[in-house]
C-alpha cells in the first residue's frame, strides 16, 4: 500500500524542532505554506514526512523540492480501518510530535487518530458546512441570504467526526458585495496559508509547556 522515499532532511543545531507528518491530497498550498515557515524560522518545526493518498498530487512535487521524505499511501481494496492503522503505523516509524491534515480529503477512523495527536484544516466556520465543497457551500449560503460570513478554522481531530473537534484557531470572513465565488475561495486561500502556520505554532507550544497534552 505505502510507498515512501525516506532520505532524511538536514537537520538544524539549536532548540528541537517539532516534528511534524503532513497529510495531503492535492496542490498543497497550505503544504507550501507550512514548508516556508520551517524555513524562515517563524515556526519551530520541522516536516518529518508528506503522506499523499493521490500519486498525482501537486503537493509531492512541492515536498520533493523542499528536500521533504514522501510517502504515497493509496488506498486500495483493503477495508478502510485496515488502511488507516498501516497509515498510522507507518507515520509512527517517522517517529512525530503531530499530524496535520491540509487538504487531506479522506475520513481517518479511531485506527489512525487514536494513535497521533491530529489537527485539521477546515474552510468554514467552527461547526459549518462540514465535509466537502466547503467554501462553495458558504458562498451558495452566503447568496442564498442565509450567511453574510464565512471563514476558516483549524482544529484537534480526537475522534471520527467531521470537520469537528476542539478548536485551535479560527477566523472569521465576511463577504464582500459583488464578489465571485473564485474571489471569495483566493481570500480563503490567503486566511488557511497563515492560520495552518498559527495552529501548528499554537500545538507545539501547547505541548512544549505540557508533554503530556493529547488533545
Ligand atoms: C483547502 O482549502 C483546505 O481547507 C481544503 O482543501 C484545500 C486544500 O488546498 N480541505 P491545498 O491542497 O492546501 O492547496
Amino acid at each position: 500500500m505505502v510507498s515512501a522515499d525516506r532520505t532524511p532532511p538536514a537537520r538544524s543545531s539549536g532548540e528541537r524542532r517539532g516534528r511534524l507528518a503532513v497529510l495531503v491530497s492535492g496542490n498543497g498550498s497550505n503544504l507550501q505554506s507550512i514548508i516556508d515557515a520551517c524555513r524562515s524560522g517563524g515556526l519551530q518545526a520541522e516536516i518529518a514526512v508528506v503522506v499523499s493518498n493521490n500519486p498525482e498530487a501537486y503537493a509531492l512535487i512541492r515536498a520533493t523540492e523542499a528536500g521533504i521524505p514522501t510517502m504515497v499511501s493509496a488506498p486500495g481494496p483493503e477495508p478502510r480501518r485496515r488502511y488507516d492503522a498501516e497509515l498510522a503505523y507507518e507515520v509512527a516509524t517517522v517517529g512525530v510530535d503531530l499530524v496535520v491534515l491540509a487538504g487531506w480529503d479522506r475520513l481517518l477512523s479511531e485506527e489512525f487518530v487514536g494513535r497521533h495527536i491530529v489537527i485539521n484544516l477546515h474552510p468554514a466556520k467552527p461547526g459549518a458546512f462540514p465535509g466537502l465543497h466547503a467554501i462553495e457551500r458558504a458562498y451558495r449560503a452566503w447568496q442564498d441570504g442565509a450567511i453574510t460570513s464565512g471563514g476558516v478554522m483549524v482544529h484537534y481531530v480526537p475522534d471520527e467526526g467531521v470537520d469537528d473537534g476542539p478548536t485551535i484557531v479560527w477566523e472569521e470572513i465576511e463577504f464582500r458585495h459583488g464578489e465571485s465565488l473564485d474571489a471569495y475561495e483566493t481570500r480563503v486561500h490567503e486566511v488557511e496559508h497563515r492560520l495552518i502556520v498559527k495552529a501548528i505554532a499554537t500545538v507545539l507550544e501547547q505541548q512544549r509547556l505540557d508533554p503530556r497534552i493529547v488533545t
